[in-house]
């Protein structure tokens, strides 16, 4: 519904460099400036000293999220930068408040083979977001197969062959796609309308020590004491949490940014943000809002005990482009995504009228 297909024409690495892209003069050393337009190239911003290795510059810091979106068993690399003597302010539910000048970027590869950890990667695109005055502005910028030593703004997106050798042995493939810069919006508007960050949140980083490397960093600030943080979940791994912990976390960090009160999503009613504990919000025994090809023919968001009589399930599990959810931002289904909502909703009391 998105119009994913408008971006799937262009086919392998495709950078349109219009008036809106600052050339930076020419000189491919000039340093990008963060309050103008987004630069043509990757290495303008500085972020990393060894771009082909994502070694980050000294005034850049990577974190990770306890749970990450999925986004087809990429890995994802990310990293923070703000400006001297500033920070990103604390909000006990809401994304971190960052400072004017703020950059943050993440980077997306496919493992080469996902049973080698630390085994050789494939770098697909590295996406930005830059704090301006008005606001945040964002773009990708796409590396060209072979190359990972510059990667170049893609405004109309991309889609990237990609294989791999999967945790299973097995060889995958996957048309990735690179979103086009309009698509980021439809996903980054979390509350309002208002495009803002969405993983650094106190629930997504207070997980192995992170949230207190940040703090004695700097690069956190306002934080209350430790004893009231809320904990981060790893969703896929059992010693994290219980089913129900994981599931939630999993929902909250793959759908709720769209689903919440104040989302693009609100209207639909289902709300599955961490913080939410109506039951009729969550999507037990909510009948759709519109019955169509979406529901599956099925009658509840979720029917407790019973994952194949769950809209939820059918959504989630669905890869066609007017189903699956969320609508945009994968092709494949999280397998292990998947399993772990469906031994929740299998896990839960009660039945529907
Ligand atoms: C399918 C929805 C979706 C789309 C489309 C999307 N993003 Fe994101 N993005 C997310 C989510 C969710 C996170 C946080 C979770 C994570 O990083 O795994 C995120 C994280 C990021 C981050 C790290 C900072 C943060 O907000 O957590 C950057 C930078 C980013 N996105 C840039 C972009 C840009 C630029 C575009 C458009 C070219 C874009 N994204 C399109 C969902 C999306
Ligand atoms: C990019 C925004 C976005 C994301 C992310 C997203 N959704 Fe949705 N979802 C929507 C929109 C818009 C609708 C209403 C239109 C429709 O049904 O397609 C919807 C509708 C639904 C419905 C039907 C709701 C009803 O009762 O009518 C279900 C179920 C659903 N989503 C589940 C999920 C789940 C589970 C996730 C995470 C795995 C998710 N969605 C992620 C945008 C999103």
């Amino acid at each position: 519904m998105h119009g994913l297909g408008s971006s799937l024409g262009l086919v392998g690495l495709v950078a349109l460099v219009g008036p809106l892209v600052a050339a930076c003069g020419g000189d491919a050393d000039a340093p990008c400036d963060p309050a103008g337009p987004m630069c043509a190239h990757l290495s303008s911003y500085h972020l990393f000293d060894d771009l082909a290795t994502q070694t980050p510059a000294s005034d850049v810091v990577p974190y990770a999220l306890a749970t990450p979106l999925f986004s087809d068993y990429t890995t994802k690399d990310r990293f923070v930068r703000v400006p001297p003597e500033s920070s990103l302010a604390w909000q006990d539910t809401d994304v971190f408040r960052a400072p004017v000048g703020t950059i943050v970027a993440k980077t997306f590869s496919y493992k080469v083979d996902r049973r080698e950890p630390a085994g050789a990667r494939r770098p697909l695109e590295t996406r930005l977001l830059i704090r301006q005055d008005a606001g945040w502005i964002g773009g990708s910028y796409v590396y060209p197969e072979g190359d990972p030593s510059e990667a170049t703004l893609a405004i109309a997106g991309a889609m990237v062959d990609a294989h791999w050798i999967h945790d299973d042995g097995t060889e995958r493939t996957n048309a990735y796609v690179v979103p086009n810069k309009n698509q980021c919006k439809e996903c980054h508007a979390e509350h309002d309308e208002i495009v803002d960050l969405l993983g650094p949140k106190a629930r997504n980083l207070n997980a192995d020590g992170q949230l207190e490397h940040l703090i004695e960093l700097g690069v956190v600030t306002g934080a209350p004491p430790p004893a009231t943080w809320p904990a981060g979940i790893h969703a896929y791994d059992p010693a994290s949490g219980t089913v129900e912990q994981r599931a939630r976390a999993w929902l909250d960090i793959n759908c709720a940014f769209c689903h919440n009160a104040r989302g693009i999503a609100r209207t639909s009613g289902l709300y599955l943000d961490a913080m939410q504990m109506t039951p009729l919000s969550l999507g037990i025994c909510k009948p759709p809002v519109a019955a169509g090809r979406g529901s599956g023919g099925r009658a509840y968001a979720i029917v407790p005990g019973q994952p194949d009589a769950s809209i939820m399930m059918f959504r989630l599990e669905s890869i066609e482009p007017d189903i699956r959810m969320p609508e945009l931002g994968r092709n494949l289904v999280d397998a292990e995504g998947a399993a772990l909502v469906r031994a929740w909703i299998s896990s839960l009391p009660g039945s529907c009228p």
